[in-house]
């Protein structure tokens, strides 16, 4: 689905769902490691059946409220603050690896109160890393078994973490999510390890392509780079903007039954993808696609998806996001591309990415 309006139908539509054991094209893992984290994974989140999904998702939303994240402020901004710290003597940098892979990792690690800078916090960035790569519908068997073995060894630390809040409450995501009840409902122990799976899965690559996209897509348009320096009040719609420009995921889903979205016939078991890049670049709703205005009209945005479904992350993102193009704006005098931006390679596969952004700016 490549037009903006099939797009949103497919991202809502009751009969499209995220099972892709409908897939008529679906193999089971025949490896058991990888086969017990294919069952895992169908109780995280984002890919939850409808009834324990809306279940689940409806004592998160107890947690997980815009108190909850603006509350997170100022551990986003120590965070930066140590990235941007690392980066500064260099005067020339590459945003994916000195800050784009490393930061929303962190946001999350602490949101479940790791100690920041420690060894349990270097493993579960780099466990977390391993994790996300795998969640490709597309990947092949022995990678995804490979994957599934560190999967494992990331459940055990997320296993850990999870016992000793239960133990040891503290005023953080984790332990308002276990004592987070709803008629006396509450999550298990496993149903918060999945979630943080969810978490991870959902929160990390995303944010991470996004923050790199979006200076990438900023810097080369200097005249928006002023507009973003001299009017604070644009930074909010701005880091919009920049997601409808370069975001580039893809929802995967499963048909299950015979349907027609935008007059497309889909038959039971085929997988729809909708394209969000192709989507917000659909000229008939957002004239002009390829301009960046970071003060465009953006109700028609769909970049946090529908439906149930629908991005938890969306509020704890915007913050993310519009916290550290300011940051690195604000902070880095003349922050510019260090190579001519014809240089700069784009990946898509399920995901569009970065590769690697070389940026420098003025010492002082
Ligand atoms: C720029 C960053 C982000 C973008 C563009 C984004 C986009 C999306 C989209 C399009 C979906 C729906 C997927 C579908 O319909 O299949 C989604 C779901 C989700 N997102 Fe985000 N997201 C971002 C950041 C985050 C962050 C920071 C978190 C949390 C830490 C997060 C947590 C989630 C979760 C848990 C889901 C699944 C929700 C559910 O199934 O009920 N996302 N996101």
């Amino acid at each position: 689905m490549t037009g903006h309006a099939p797009f949103v139908e497919a991202s809502r539509h009751d009969d499209l769902v995220i099972d892709r054991r409908l897939w008529e094209h679906y193999e089971a893992p025949t490896d058991p490691v990888a086969l017990a984290m294919e069952d895992r994974m169908d109780e995280a989140l984002p890919m939850m059946a409808d009834q324990p999904h809306d279940r689940v998702r409806g004592l998160l939303g107890k947690a997980f409220t815009l108190r909850a994240v603006a509350g997170l402020e100022p551990s986003i901004r120590s965070i930066l603050g140590e990235l941007i710290d690392g980066i500064r003597p260099k005067g020339r940098f590459d945003l994916v690896a000195d800050l784009a892979n490393w930061y929303p990792v962190r946001v999350i690690s602490r949101m479940f109160g790791i100690q920041p800078n420690s060894e349990r916090e270097a493993l579960f960035n780099q466990y977390a890393d391993v994790f996300v790569r795998s969640v490709n519908p597309f990947l092949p068997a022995e990678e995804r078994a490979r994957s599934a073995r560190v999967q494992a060894k990331f459940l055990e630390l997320v296993s850990e973490v999870v016992e000793e809040h239960r133990a040891n409450p503290r005023d953080d995501l984790l332990s308002a999510l276990i004592s987070a009840e709803e008629d006396g409902d509450r999550l298990s122990t496993s149903e918060l390890m999945n979630l943080m799976l969810g978490l991870i899965m959902a929160g990390t690559e995303t944010t991470a392509s996004a923050v790199a996209i979006g200076m990438f897509d900023l810097l080369r348009n200097p005249d928006q780079v002023a507009v973003f320096r001299e009017d604070p009040s644009v930074r909010a719609n701005a880091v919009l903007e920049l997601l409808r420009l370069g975001a580039g995921l893809q929802i995967e889903r499963f048909a299950r039954r015979d349907l027609e979205i935008g007059g497309v016939p889909i038959r039971k078991g085929q997988m729809v993808v909708g394209s969000m890049y192709a989507a917000h670049h659909d000229p008939t709703v957002f004239p002009d696609p390829k301009r960046l205005d970071l003060r465009r009209d953006l109700k028609e945005l769909a970049v946090f998806g529908g439906g149930r479904h629908f991005c938890l992350g969306t509020q704890l993102a915007k913050l993310e996001l519009e916290t550290a193009y300011s940051t690195l704006i604000d902070g880095l005098p003349g922050l510019r591309l260090a190579v001519p931006e014809t240089e700069v390679e784009i990946t898509c596969d399920n995901r569009r990415t970065v590769v690697s952004l070389p940026l420098e700016f003025d010492e002082a």
